[in-house]
């Protein structure tokens, strides 16, 4: 599985967290930045994995901002992209087990750094459950081909 990851400066801190756990776990990334703590606008960053993620170019993405709603919002634009914000274990395995969330969006001023590692292994582990799930993806996906005509 090959991950692209991107924050702002408000999640930046964290980003650095996830990178050093994904390469412990050797798991493939792309860092598209920010590279620093300097201000910056979270669109710029949240276009880039949501991008990769709906070209099917990357498997999966993550995206930190300050409080996670401005890279959600902007990452769920994107067609295919399903980009759930999680706050806890729970949360986490929710949005891979009923709603097969293909970027996890944190919040790096809103969580504890240890429960963010503790979402992003559980969500990374997580598989998508199918079955009845599934016809509610398919409900999103006809939402997104008629918004497209
Ligand atoms: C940056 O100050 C902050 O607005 C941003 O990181 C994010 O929380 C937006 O939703």
């Amino acid at each position: 599985m090959t991950i692209s990851i991107a924050s702002d400066h408000a999640g930046f801190e964290f980003k650095r967290l996830i990178l050093a756990y994904l390469s412990e776990k050797d798991i493939e990334y792309i860092d598209y930045g920010t590279t620093n703590n300097d201000s910056v606008d979270y669109p710029d960053y949240a276009i880039k994995v949501a991008e990769s993620v709906s070209r099917e170019e990357i498997d999966r993405g993550i995206l930190i901002c300050g409080t996670g709603i401005g890279m959600s919002i902007v990452a769920n634009k994107f067609h295919g992209v399903r980009a759930a914000l999680c706050h806890d274990a729970e949360t986490a395995e929710a949005s891979r087990q009923h709603n097969d969330a293909n970027i996890l969006v944190l919040g790096g001023r809103v969580l504890d750094e240890q429960v963010a590692l503790s979402i992003v292994e559980i969500w990374l582990k997580t598989e998508f459950s199918g079955g009845r799930h599934q016809k509610r993806l398919e409900k999103i996906k006809e939402l997104e081909t008629l918004a497209g005509e």
